[in-house]
């Protein structure tokens, strides 16, 4: 399965967030990626639900939101209603992760659950089979424009080597510090969803970065 890149809108100029959307969309992007931060869960503050139903008028491509909010469960339906078709929620921020999933898949979205770099595999266990998809972060939430933390990398082959063994098809989408140059590898440890943000907006040509990832995705995918 080739892997789809989602380019994070965070590093984008947000006086000018509609021209990013259209220009990722006409360069093959296949997802767009939207950082939703609460000032509590992480110490940054960024967009909300008026912001994604924006981004649903200038593009056909699906929206992937990743909520770094407390009480995510909260969110989950005006996020939907905005036009976000996958969410995904961290493992550290609810004490009720299999009814948020369950509520995320019981409206129609596709519903991903995402760890920090600290937080172990272990804490996905009982939820794998209700996984659309797994966000790793690889960097700790917050900022774009952090450097990959190397310990992420061996965590992605174990959790493709436990999807596969528990016969699954669920995605692993990456986050955080992903660039031109540790992507191929990344890819090749189980990524199948690319998240890039500073590495594609601050680009001399945002565009050609994302073509870049393209066919690095073409090539390397298993
Ligand atoms: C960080 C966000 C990321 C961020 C990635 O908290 O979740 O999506 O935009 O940015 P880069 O690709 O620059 O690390
Ligand atoms: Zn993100």
């Amino acid at each position: 399965m080739t892997a789809l890149i989602a380019p994070s809108i965070l590093s984008a100029d947000f006086t000018r967030l509609a021209e990013a959307v259209r220009l990722a969309e006409q360069a093959g992007a296949d997802l767009i990626h939207v950082d939703i931060m609460d000032g509590h869960f992480v110490p940054n503050l960024t967009l909300g639900p008026q912001l994604v139903a924006g981004v649903r008028r200038e593009t056909r491509l699906p929206i992937d939101v990743h909520l770094m909010v407390e009480n995510p469960r909260a969110f989950v339906p005006m996020f939907r209603e905005a036009g976000a078709d996958w969410i995904s929620i961290h493992v550290e921020a609810t004490a009720h992760l299999h009814k948020d999933l369950d509520l995320i898949r019981s409206s129609g979205g596709k519903a991903g659950a995402v760890l920090n770099p600290a937080t172990p595999l272990v804490s996905l266990e009982e939820v794998l089979g209700d996984l659309d998809y797994v966000l790793l972060m690889s960097v700790d939430p917050g900022w774009g424009g952090q450097a990959f933390i190397p310990s992420c990398r061996p965590k992605i082959r174990r959790l493709r080597e436990r999807i596969r063994a528990a016969g699954l098809e669920v995605r692993i989408e990456v986050d955080g510090g992903i660039n031109l140059d540790n992507v191929e590898g990344l890819i090749r440890e189980g990524m199948d969803i690319v998240v890039a943000g500073s590495a594609i907006f601050d680009a001399p040509d945002p565009a050609a970065a994302i073509r870049a990832f393209k066919d690095i995705a073409r090539k390397t995918s298993p």
